[in-house]
């Protein structure tokens, strides 16, 4: 299990001004060069207001540069901790190209047309799957969520307009650190931070050791 990475040297001239310009020039080399099934997966680090942390992929579906969104249910797991807690940390794991991606930051919500707009966008199926699932209640069985399902497709069959459920929307993450790896040999990983005091402050670059 003990790969050696080779890669050439990701050095503080290779980087853009500006994190996001970086994040998107690494996203645009990763996504198209077919090695990753889901760039846009990343791990969604939250804690509670104890501290507790909890962890789950989701999908990142834009990103400019005010931040990072997903899309989930506000009454979720994840959803009621950002809530309360709005600290939060994504990692995207882009190890066939041996790089990782890290942000810390705060979650905002999303305006709700912004919400609205992205729904408008799923496909139907996932509309009503969105309605019909209390995302991390517990629920007895797999037959109630399906019967659900079923109720609201007589509901709102195909091609009828779907709303955006209340509980559901997006929420986007205003970066204050956001750290590229770049794996080499022998453990002399490059790793540079982008880190910035306030979303009005410049950022400055720091290079930790592997
Ligand atoms: C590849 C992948 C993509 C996912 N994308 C999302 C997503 O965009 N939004 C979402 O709410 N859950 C997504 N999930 C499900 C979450 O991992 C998680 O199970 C769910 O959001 C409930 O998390 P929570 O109970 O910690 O809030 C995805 C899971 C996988 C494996």
């Amino acid at each position: 299990m003990r790969e050696q990475y080779r890669s050439e040297d990701f050095t503080e001239k290779d980087l853009a001004a500006d994190p996001m310009e970086q994040f998107a020039h690494w996203f645009r080399q990763v996504a198209g060069g077919g090695a990753l099934h889901e760039p846009n997966a990343m791990v969604v680090s939250t804690a509670d207001s104890r501290g507790r942390p909890s962890s789950r992929t989701v999908l990142l579906k834009h990103y400019d540069a005010r931040g990072f969104v997903f899309f989930t249910n506000y009454g979720s797991r994840k959803g009621r901790e950002l809530t309360a807690n709005p600290y939060v940390s994504l990692l995207f794991p882009w190890h066939p190209l041996a790089r990782q991606v890290i942000v810390t930051g705060t979650a905002v919500r999303v305006g709700r047309e912004e919400t609205v707009a992205y729904f408008r966008t799923r496909p139907h199926g996932s509309q009503l799957g969105a309605w019909a699932s209390d995302q991390s209640a517990v629920i007895g069985s797999r037959q109630e969520l399906v019967d659900r399902y079923e109720e609201l497709a007589a509901r709102y069959p195909e091609g009828e307009k779907v709303p955006a459920p209340p509980q559901w929307g997006g929420f986007r993450v205003v970066p204050d650190a956001i750290e590229f790896w770049q794996g080499h040999e022998n453990r002399l990983h490059d790793r540079l931070r982008y880190v910035r005091e306030s979303p009005e402050a410049g950022w400055h670059v720091e290079r930790l050791c592997p």
